[in-house]
């Protein structure tokens, strides 16, 4: 048989195969989401999300410690309060608990990267993005709340702030609230492309924050759309947004890699919690090997163009990059 091409010939052995791999990956590009609620002491695994929990700002820093000694070096900080109201007042409140965790992370782990994640609807009592107009979500009311979450979390000790509400000119708003209070240097990470998806059901059992009437389809994207996502990436974009998301990972990859075309920012994408439990339920069952799963997870976002991978997993893949299973 005459073949001048053979594929074949450059997958001999491991040595030649991670010689010419396409793909890298490193540690650094791993950023954790931590919730941390009100309370003292306690430690609460999320029934839908085995192996994930939620901390009081006093016990937070046992997660932290072992995301710095896997050598994850970032989290985002998601709160979950105690008390709920109709305009998501402990969301800005400086005493909130992601103001506390974040006085208290910055404190005692100086070397973790502290993001937060700015939305509302951890914070209201109806579990919507924003403040409430009849039976809408009040696009331009809510952007006030935004800025103000934003920079209350700046002062606290945010190093980046991630909006995850889905409102038109958040980025903007935000940028120019951090811009008077005097944080230039804060970046702004946007879930610029942010899909209506049933992957965020486990989130919304661990924060509490489904929805109690209708759904985020009036402001959460259509998944039937890939240009919508490009449009939103470069609104975002013009607004001053410093990094843009892709969110889900796994059926949104496509949307990743025309991202990554058409802005000049890096890219982040979420796995996100529908994601990470789907893993788990079937690992649990032995009908998958979940370090394998997960792996192969992480590397078809990195293959498809994101430069941060944003994930539930990331002490377990920061272990396999130092084993040498990916990276
Ligand atoms: C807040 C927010 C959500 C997630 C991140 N930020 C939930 C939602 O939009 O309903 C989902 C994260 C996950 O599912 O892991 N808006």
């Amino acid at each position: 048989m005459e073949m001048t091409k053979r594929p074949r010939r450059l997958r001999g052995s491991m040595t030649l195969r991670k010689m010419v791999r396409e793909t890298r990956m490193d540690k650094a590009s791993l950023m954790y989401p931590m919730f941390v609620m009100d309370g003292e002491n306690k430690v609460e695994e999320i029934p839908s999300m085995e192996g994930q929990y939620r901390y009081t700002v006093d016990r937070m820093g046992e997660c932290l410690q072992e995301l710095l000694d896997a050598g994850v070096t970032s989290v985002m900080l998601f709160g979950i309060p105690a008390v709920k109201d109709e305009v998501g007042s402990q969301a800005y409140d400086d005493n909130g608990v992601v103001q506390r965790a974040l006085r208290y992370a910055k404190e005692h782990f100086p070397q973790m990267y502290l993001v937060t994640d700015v939305c509302m609807c951890e914070y209201t009592s109806h579990g919507h993005c924003g403040v409430l107009c009849d039976h809408d979500v009040d696009n331009d009311k809510t952007l006030e709340l935004l800025a103000r979450t934003a920079v209350s979390h700046a002062r606290a000790g945010a190093q980046m702030v991630a909006p995850s509400d889905m409102m038109d000119g958040r980025v903007a708003a935000i940028r120019e609230a951090l811009d008077e209070a005097g944080f230039t240097n804060v970046p702004i990470m946007s879930y610029a492309v942010k899909y209506a998806s049933a992957f965020y059901g486990p989130f919304r059992d661990a924060a509490g924050s489904a929805p109690s009437f209708g759904d985020r389809k009036t402001y959460q994207m259509d998944f039937h759309n890939s240009r919508e996502g490009i449009k939103e990436a470069l609104l975002d974009e013009e607004e001053g947004a410093d990094i843009i998301m892709v969110k889900p990972a796994m059926s949104y990859l496509d949307m990743v890699a025309k991202v990554k075309e058409q802005v000049t920012t890096p890219i982040a994408c979420y796995s996100v919690s529908g994601e990470y439990a789907m893993v788990k339920a079937a690992a649990k069952m032995g009908w998958i090997d979940e370090e394998r799963i997960i792996c192969e997870m992480a590397v078809s976002a990195y293959r498809a163009g994101t430069d941060i991978y944003i994930t539930y997993f990331a002490k377990e893949l920061a272990k396999c990059m130092d084993e040498g299973k990916i990276g």
